[in-house]
């Protein structure tokens, strides 16, 4: 009896417990799952806040390039300083560019150009090439002098401009498609930089009469630049990237080899530190292979190629020249009229929408401006209305351009440059490279004229 009272006692507790047991593991079930829900809603929620910050990142960097880029719109392009070369009796000259940069907006800051009958003999560099004219050397001073100005006030970056120089009358949106095009050569399109050009170029060969690419390394294509003479309409270019590489439409922007003249170009401060140390100062050693003593865009473009200086070319070139209406003497700074020749009228050379030549339209409130040559798709346009495409990155590939070989260019090496011994030589050298660059460089007819 007293057995099945035990047995009883113990089957009645036994229901209970077992609910109680049950109830618990259910709990610990539940909570289990509720911990573990929690942990993989945690990590996927970790993963989103990655993803989220990554692309909040991207957004950051795309609007801080973009408002780098946007200083390009600023009173000096976007550089430290713009600086131009002009003689101060050329005031004609000074007023074209004061005018100029009225109407696209930016202001000028004006160096004097050097007149080479006030050249102190000891200016020249031991080895200069006294085969070449007084006014060539005073040329290159002046340039030098730009070179020293940017060290002296410690610019970080400075566009230089020859007096004679022209651009479109689009050069501000242009100018930031070219630092698209530069930035993305650097590779610093994602990064901070100082410069909305980046801070990895010495040199912006802007403006010239022929620029040649580094082919190995990557181009930028910039297609459907509708700011493109067509080819009959282009200057007479004395390099130039390999053939067929570029539709006629596409302006392209490369690592640049070698270039010829210089009506514009831009500056870092560490390339007009090498400038003046390879053209001037002429540290021993400095640049073994650097022939120096020539003329000033046979001497940058040879620092270019050396590798000296890293430089970076638009093809065709952004900035074109101008002579203004009168005798074709008005084009050089040497004194003196040709008692025969005819009066010429305003010409532009190498710009679609030349500033110059629509300084008249801008000035009498037209809200348009006119193409140098009818045969454009666009012969009169709203600034507003030129637009640039985005580009892309190229790779050349030799084999793609089946065609004559390419002689390579012959450099002449003078061992005895920046050798370290001192050399004390006045004695001029001949240089078996032909000066092409200070012949007439526009041999194309100037088609251009006041389209009115
Ligand atoms: C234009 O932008 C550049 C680059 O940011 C800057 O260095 C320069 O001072 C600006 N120029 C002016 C006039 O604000």
């Amino acid at each position: 009896m007293g057995s099945t009272t035990f047995q009883l006692r113990s089957i009645r507790w036994i229901i209970p417990l077992m609910a109680l047991v049950t109830f618990v593991l259910t709990c610990l079930r539940f909570y289990y799952q509720q911990a573990h829900g929690i942990k993989e809603s945690l990590d996927s929620q970790m993963v989103s806040d990655e993803q989220r910050i990554q692309e909040e990142q991207e957004i950051l960097k795309e609007h801080q390039f973009q408002e780098s880029i946007q200083d390009i719109m600023n009173a000096t392009l976007g550089f430290n300083k713009i600086l131009a070369i002009n003689m101060p009796s050329r005031t004609d000259k000074r007023d074209q560019l004061v005018l100029g940069s009225s109407i696209t907006g930016f202001v000028i800051d004006f160096m004097d150009g050097v007149d080479p009958n006030d050249l102190n003999s000891k200016t020249y560099t031991y080895n200069w090439n006294y085969e070449h004219s007084a006014t060539e050397f005073a040329c290159l001073r002046a340039h030098l002098n730009a070179a020293q100005r940017i060290v002296q006030q410690g610019l970080r970056t400075a566009l230089v401009l020859e007096d004679d120089v022209d651009w479109d009358i689009s050069i501000k949106p242009q100018l930031q498609t070219f630092a698209h095009a530069v930035r993305s050569l650097q590779g610093t399109t994602q990064t901070l930089a100082e410069s909305p050009y980046g801070d990895e170029w010495d040199l912006l060969w802007l403006g010239h009469c022929g620029a040649s690419c580094k082919t190995e390394l990557p181009f930028y294509m910039i297609p459907n630049d509708p700011t493109i003479p067509q080819p009959s309409h282009l200057p007479n270019y004395y390099h130039g990237p390999p053939e067929n590489v570029r539709p006629d439409t596409t302006r392209l922007v490369c690592t640049q080899q070698d270039a010829a003249c210089t009506p514009a170009y831009a500056m870092s401060y560490r390339g007009a530190q090498h400038i003046l140390a390879a053209l001037s100062v002429n540290p021993s050693g400095f640049a073994d292979q650097l022939q120096t003593g020539d003329q000033i865009d046979i001497e940058l473009g040879r620092m270019c190629k050396s590798g000296l200086l890293k430089c970076f070319a638009p093809y065709p070139s952004l900035f074109g020249t101008y002579r203004s209406a009168g005798l074709p003497s008005k084009g050089t700074d040497q004194s003196g009229h040709d008692s025969e020749a005819q009066m010429e009228p305003a010409t532009s050379w190498g710009l679609v929408y030349s500033t110059m030549l629509n300084i008249k339209h801008v000035l009498q409130g037209e809200h348009v401006v006119h193409a140098t040559w009818p045969d454009v798709e666009k012969p009169v346009i709203n600034p507003e209305d030129i637009h640039f495409e985005s580009g892309y990155m190229y790779t050349y590939r030799p084999e793609d351009y089946p065609g004559p070989a390419l002689i390579p260019e012959e450099e002449p090496f003078d061992e005895t440059v920046f050798s370290d011994e001192t050399i004390s030589t006045d004695e001029a050298y001949s240089i078996s490279r032909p000066h092409a660059t200070r012949g007439p460089h526009l041999t194309n007819e100037p088609v251009s004229q006041d389209p009115s």
